[in-house]
């Protein structure tokens, strides 16, 4: 297992690329099991999520290889519809190919996935939108089976907007008879993403980004050739990193029309924001100030950022109240950061920060993914040199991201445990 040492104190500038997004690459990798021949998609992340995925699809009977940041997936021979335990279990959005399976081969076998560090995270509504269109559901030995001879279009009400299960039923409403409704459904980027791609394979899809997406059923598809957008989470959080380290930083690729509200909260906390030659251009403040937000499906506040948010608030001037209203457990870098002398309380979904003038360096574990992002934020701005454990959290979503903070100057370091 390998940690990261940062060494905490300098003021971060220069220009850093931001990788194509995580969380498009994956439900648009689970969308070429719809249609058989060699698809193509360019600005896949090199991430340990995409290789997960990538064996998932292989594990299917299609081929798979990634180089560069080009992925090409042959799914011809896809015969196999059992997505194992040992995969499900090391990455969540697995699920996305039941979807896919269940529409393109009339069955498909996929592990339950477990709780996680951030929540429950049930598939109920996925479950539920795969049975109103007609697929039979039983649950066997930690494995969903789902059986259609073909699916059925149907009226489709989510009660929360989940990004994933709106992505599965999407994905498998293209290639059923008639037309779906998806109600209430999740208007994040990704989605709108995987719409593009599914149109680009001959898909018939209205209203992606809105609340409600029709999808009028096709009787196949053809191979993709699509373009991930780039990583808005990734952005953010470098966008933080200029905030917390006064920094000055240049950001490439960056879609700033998917960060409105990540932006304004952080021109509230004193950042400054303008449009550079194929960028934006993000410089901190000499103090922050405290800012209060909660976190909502998109267009709100990113329950992505919500941790990597707190950790700048640690030290900005005044008292902060952050909300987590999508995951019921998702502060576990809470108590990280206190080792860090940030003070900070909860009470349920609620924390309330007092911003301190500095952090100290602290032996710290990473505990997920934006958890684990956080703690580089904070240990950026840290007195001292900070120890980040079980760091492969942080290599399932940001690609070489030792490299991109070498190159604004962080001292960063990777060591074997
Ligand atoms: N939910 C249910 N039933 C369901 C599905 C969801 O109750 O059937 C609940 C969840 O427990 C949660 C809420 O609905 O409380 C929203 O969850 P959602 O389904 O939208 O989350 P997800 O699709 O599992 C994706 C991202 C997450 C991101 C969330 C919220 C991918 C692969 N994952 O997860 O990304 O936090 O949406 O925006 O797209 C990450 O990248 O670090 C990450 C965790």
């Amino acid at each position: 297992m390998d940690r990261l040492i940062i060494k905490g104190g300098s003021k971060l500038k220069g220009t850093v690329e931001i990788s194509g997004a995580k969380n498009a690459a994956l439900p648009i990798m689970a969308a070429s099991i719809l249609a058989g021949g060699e698809h193509e998609l360019d600005c896949v992340p090199h991430l340990r999520d995409v290789m997960t995925m990538g064996r998932l699809i292989a594990n299917l009977g299609a081929g798979f290889h990634l180089e560069g940041n080009k992925a090409v997936l042959d799914c011809s021979a896809i015969s196999n519809h059992e997505a194992p335990y040992e995969l499900v279990s090391t990455m969540r959005a697995s699920v996305l190919v039941l979807g896919p399976l269940v529409a393109r081969l009339g069955k498909a076998k996929v592990s339950l996935p477990g709780g996680c560090a951030i929540g429950a995270r049930p598939i109920n509504l996925h479950l539920m939108g795969l049975e109103k269109m007609g697929a039979s559901i039983t649950l066997e030995s930690g494995y969903v089976l789902a059986r259609a001879k073909r699916l059925k279009g149907a009226s489709i009400y989510f009660d929360i907007p989940t990004v994933t299960g709106t992505e599965n039923i999407m994905m498998a409403a293209t290639l059923a008879e008639g037309k779906t409704l998806i109600e209430n459904a999740a208007r994040e980027p990704e989605i709108v993403d995987l719409a593009d791609a599914l149109t680009e394979m001959g898909a018939n899809i209205k209203g992606a980004g809105e609340g409600v997406i029709e999808i009028e059923g096709v009787r196949s598809l053809r191979p993709l050739r699509h373009r991930i957008i780039p990583d808005r989470i990734e952005a953010g959080t470098f966008m933080t990193i200029a905030g917390i380290t006064g920094g000055d930083i240049t950001l490439k690729n960056c879609r700033t029309d998917h960060l409105d509200a990540v932006i304004n909260k952080l021109q509230d906390a004193g950042m400054i924001f303008s449009a550079v030659n194929g960028g934006v251009r993000v410089r901190g403040p000499e103090r922050l100030a405290a800012v209060n937000t909660k976190t909502m499906p998109y267009p709100g506040f990113p329950t992505d950022m919500q941790a990597q948010f707190m950790a700048m608030m640690c030290i900005a001037h005044g008292t902060s109240v952050i909300s987590e209203k999508i995951f019921e457990n998702r502060f576990m870098h809470v108590a990280e950061l206190r080792r860090m002398g940030a003070d900070i309380t909860i009470e349920g979904g609620t924390a309330t920060i007092r911003g301190i003038r500095k952090l100290k360096a602290a032996p710290l574990m990473a505990t997920d993914l934006r958890a684990s992002a956080s703690l580089i934020v904070a240990a950026l701005a840290a007195t001292g040199e900070t120890t980040i454990k079980r760091i492969y959290h942080l290599d399932r979503g940001y690609e070489r991201i030792e490299e991109k903070l070498g190159k604004i100057g962080a001292h960063v370091r990777r060591e074997k445990e």
